[in-house]
């Protein structure tokens, strides 16, 4: 993995993909935004390496405005990378945009992973649909979530929108850890305060009761 150039600003946080896999051993997960798979194939691969497992990878593969360089179309080099190593049987490519999946999606989702159309409107409507078929002890992770905090004047657009919907998830409850790598990555438990990891407490009693 390490040898191939995928083009992608993910970087070594393509790390955290790859260990979140390895050690929840999703049956579902499913990525938005593909490009030429550097975050597919550290997924695939942890995949391949428990035995088990389907990623459910959504690109169109078009021009659009969050494509990270200068060749929309991803969808050869991608084939290509899944097939080098030896992914296809963990790795479903899905050539189409996350708004065309989801009125027929019906998979519960162990981890899901929104790294597509970044404008506020659309990682907030990615949010809307996916999240909903996340497992309570399952995780969504964002890229990008830091381009606002940490502005760098060579990237900074402003129709930039994950960190402003990240940071209102936040407000809304919802449990956020941002690392600050590789321009942000957030990942949210996607229940409002956490699972209870008592019994008997409901989520609406489970804050901390003053001693
Ligand atoms: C930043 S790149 C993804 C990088 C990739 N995750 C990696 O690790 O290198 C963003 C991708 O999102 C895709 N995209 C844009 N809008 C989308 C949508 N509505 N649904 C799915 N993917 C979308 C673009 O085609 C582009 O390939």
């Amino acid at each position: 993995l390490e040898d191939t150039d995928f083009r992608s600003g993910l970087g070594d946080s393509s790390y955290l993909l790859y260990g979140l896999v390895k050690s929840a051993k999703p049956a579902v997960v499913v990525e938005i935004g593909s490009a030429r798979g550097r975050s597919t194939c550290f997924i695939g691969t942890a995949l391949k390496e428990n035995g088990s497992g389907k990623l459910y990878a959504i690109d169109p593969h078009t021009p659009n405005l969050w494509n990270d360089e200068d060749s929309p179309d991803t969808y050869r080099t991608l084939s290509k990378n899944v097939e080098k190593f030896g992914l296809g049987p963990y790795v479903e490519i899905m050539r189409a945009t996350s708004e065309e999946i989801a009125p027929q999606w019906q998979l519960p989702i162990d981890i899901l992973f929104i790294d597509g159309d970044h404008s506020y409107e659309g990682v907030k409507r990615d949010w809307e649909v996916f999240s909903q078929f996340v497992q309570p002890f399952g995780c969504v992770i964002f890229h990008d979530t830091l381009w606002d905090l940490k502005p760098d004047p060579k990237y900074s657009r402003p129709d930039m929108g994950v960190p402003r919907f990240v940071d209102e998830l936040r407000l809304m409850g919802y449990p956020a850890i941002t690392l600050d790598r590789d321009f942000g990555v957030s990942l949210i438990q996607p229940v409002r305060r956490g699972v209870s990891l008592f019994p008997h407490q409901s989520q609406t009693e489970s804050g901390v009761s003053a001693g």
